[in-house]
């Protein structure tokens, strides 16, 4: 009698990816591309939990083009992010949080994708190593911004030309996704047919497949806004969330948690259910997350897992962006909690 075949069917972002391809839902080029960004969050990841060890923590001495003050991470993550998608040749332009423009890859011999991406996410708590993340999106070209870059002539057409090529709402957004840095490193993603995570084995530096179509639940008793702003909110947001925490007779308050970092807030809010928000205040005018690799790609994967993604009046992925780094207040997470703060901001 042949030895039964064991249950033990591993499935890997490589061979998950393959199978994405031989379906049709992504060319072989698109795999490439995001294979590099996988690439790119497992050095990361190792690079945030050694840095205590390899003199990597603490700041860089620079202030981006945020007005951040750089921490030596959110530097040598961005360096790292954009040599993967550079050497995997498919990539016409990058657009990075740390970047002041966006970069045209003369390195693309084949496709020219743009990726737009913060290399790590909620840095400030990095020195601490309480979780972080990286975050990015993928769109194919608006039209080929690629001119023969000798001619330096063209530079600032060129730059233009790059400007207007990733200035795309998120609808036109062919992949998303985010790696958490924390007790598990998980990366999530999606192709526009659901949601996926995959978990980092570091026994064989490869993520597993660990959750298919990952729904966000309808409605959650959790809320992520930091209250350290509340004065400076809108007298409707304010009544919001004087409600959540005195609901009335019959019903518990809701639990707050927030730590800082979007990608750990969200991630979180994905499973468990429950609505972050970053909202706009009288200091910053549009809030503080950028719209572009920040909002647009966390909207696409909460839609993507039933839930809803906003600025308060409209869904995140309809905006249109004018500017690389421009900022829009983020309410994301479960469609009923989303809806119920509009209802109070409408
Ligand atoms: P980044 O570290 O990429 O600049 O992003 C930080 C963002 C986001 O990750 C987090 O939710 C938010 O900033 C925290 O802002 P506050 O410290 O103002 O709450
Ligand atoms: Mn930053
Ligand atoms: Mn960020
Ligand atoms: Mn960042």
């Amino acid at each position: 009698k042949t030895k039964k075949q064991n249950g033990y069917k591993l499935q890997t972002l490589t061979s998950w990816l393959l199978m994405q391809e031989q379906d049709g839902v992504i060319d072989s080029e698109l795999t490439i591309v995001i294979s590099s960004t996988s690439m790119a969050c497992k050095q990361i990841a190792s690079l945030v939990q050694r840095a205590g060890i390899s003199k990597l923590t603490g700041g860089q001495g620079a202030v981006n083009v945020q007005g951040e003050d750089q921490k030596k991470l959110d530097v040598v993550s961005n360096e790292v992010f954009s040599n993967c998608l550079r050497s995997s040749g498919r990539i016409g332009i990058i657009a990075s949080e740390e970047e002041d423009v966006p970069v045209a890859v003369e390195e693309s011999y084949y496709g020219n994708y743009i990726v737009v991406f913060d290399p790590l996410d909620g840095s400030s708590n990095v020195d601490a190593a309480v979780s972080t993340g990286s975050i990015f999106g993928i769109y194919s070209p608006n039209d080929d911004c690629l001119v023969d870059l000798e001619d330096t002539t063209m530079l600032d057409n060129v730059e233009q030309r790059c400007i207007v090529n990733v200035c795309q709402p998120g609808n036109n957004l062919l992949a998303a996704g985010y790696c958490m840095y924390s007790s598990s490193v998980i990366f999530v993603l999606t192709l526009g047919k659901g949601v996926f995570s995959f978990t980092l084995d570091p026994m064989f530096g490869e993520f597993i497949l660990t959750q298919e179509n990952i729904q966000i639940p309808k409605a959650g008793k959790i809320y992520a806004f930091n209250e350290g702003n509340y004065q400076l909110w809108d007298d409707r947001l304010k009544k919001y969330i004087d409600r959540l925490k005195e609901p009335g007779p019959n019903c518990k308050p809701y639990s707050a948690r927030y730590i800082g970092s979007l990608v750990g807030d969200f991630h979180r809010t994905l499973l468990y259910g429950g609505i972050y928000g970053y909202p706009r205040d009288k200091k910053s005018r549009n809030g503080k997350l950028r719209l572009l690799y920040e909002c647009a790609p966390m909207s696409f994967i909460v839609e993507q897992a039933g839930g809803k993604g906003s600025d308060g009046q409209q869904r995140i992925l309809d905006i249109q962006p004018v500017e690389i780094h421009q900022r829009v207040p983020l309410f994301i997470g479960s469609t009923e909690e989303v809806e119920k703060l509009e209802k109070y901001l409408s």
